[in-house]
């Protein structure tokens, strides 16, 4: 099946975890991909992937916290393949875990810069300038429906990740296109530590804990709302836990 053929895609956080997987599935199935990440080395790394695949890839380094950024990457797709379909607008950051005290105000700016004033400049990219039938998707996370206290400026910043999705999909309608958002529990990445530590891989992975994904799992489910199979959903977010938020953790009996 190949659902993006000669669709022209832009993939924030491209260089890494579930941007990577999103990439090399869309190039996988077609699509011409725009890698955009804030480490342009990175980027081109999975640049360099899709093409070893035998698909279309270029790279750009771009700071989502950058309006200038935003319209740069929709500016280099357009220019290098007449137009853009999809958005994938997945590049976050996480904050350092603690208590709620630590966060200063430094810290908080940042996060919302980043995660929450970053999608928004996407955002208004992508509702401008995707060509009609074309879809928009933003990684949320389980911690933008419900509290993190240990994340509390990371938890706030997706919130209002999804309360932009959810307020501009009439927007999107108006263009005949769709935007949703996903929202990942815990993900097998180096956002999460994974790479650097084994205990925290092990947690992640005891399925009586909180059901580790991998990025593949996660990036699927987000092409699945870029694919025209999904042309009845706008404006919703799909969360994609492995049932960590369905029920409450298991009782130690
Ligand atoms: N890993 C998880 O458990 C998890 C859970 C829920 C949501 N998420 C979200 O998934 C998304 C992708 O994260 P991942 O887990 O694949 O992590 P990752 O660390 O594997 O990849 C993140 C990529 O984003 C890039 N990036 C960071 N800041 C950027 C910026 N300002 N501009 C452009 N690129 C930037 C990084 O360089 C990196 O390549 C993030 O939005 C994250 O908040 C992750």
């Amino acid at each position: 099946m190949r659902r993006f053929e000669n669709k022209v895609a832009i993939v924030t956080g491209g260089g890494s975890g579930i941007g990577r997987a999103a990439c090399r599935r869309l190039a996988g199935e077609g699509a011409h991909v725009l890698v955009a990440d804030l480490d342009g080395e990175r980027a081109k790394a999975t640049a360099a992937l899709i093409g070893a695949d035998g698909g279309s890839g270029k790279a750009i380094t771009a700071d989502i916290a950058s309006e200038a950024d935003n319209a740069a990457m929709f500016d280099m797709a357009e220019a290098n393949w007449g137009g853009v379909d999809l958005a994938f607008l997945n590049a976050g950051m996480l904050q350092r875990y603690g208590p709620f005290e630590d966060i200063t105000t430094e810290i908080f700016d940042r996060i919302i810069g980043v995660n929450l004033r970053g999608t928004f400049f996407g955002i208004k990219q992508a509702q401008a300038r995707l060509r009609p039938e074309g879809a928009c998707v933003v990684t949320a996370s389980a911690a933008a429906l419900t509290g993190f206290s240990e994340a509390a400026a990371y938890a706030t910043s997706k919130h209002g990740v999804l309360g932009l999705v959810r307020s501009t999909a009439r927007a999107f309608a108006t263009r005949n296109l769709r935007v949703n958002a996903i929202c990942p529990g815990n993900v097998l990445t180096p956002m999460n530590g994974v790479a650097q530590d084994d205990h925290i891989r092990e947690a992640l992975t005891d399925p009586d804990y909180r059901g580790g994904l991998s990025a593949q799992q996660v990036a699927e489910v987000a092409l699945f709302l870029l694919s025209r199979q999904a042309v009845a959903i706008n404006g919703h977010a799909q969360v994609v836990d492995a049932a960590a938020s369905a029920a409450f953790v298991p009782l130690d009996l």
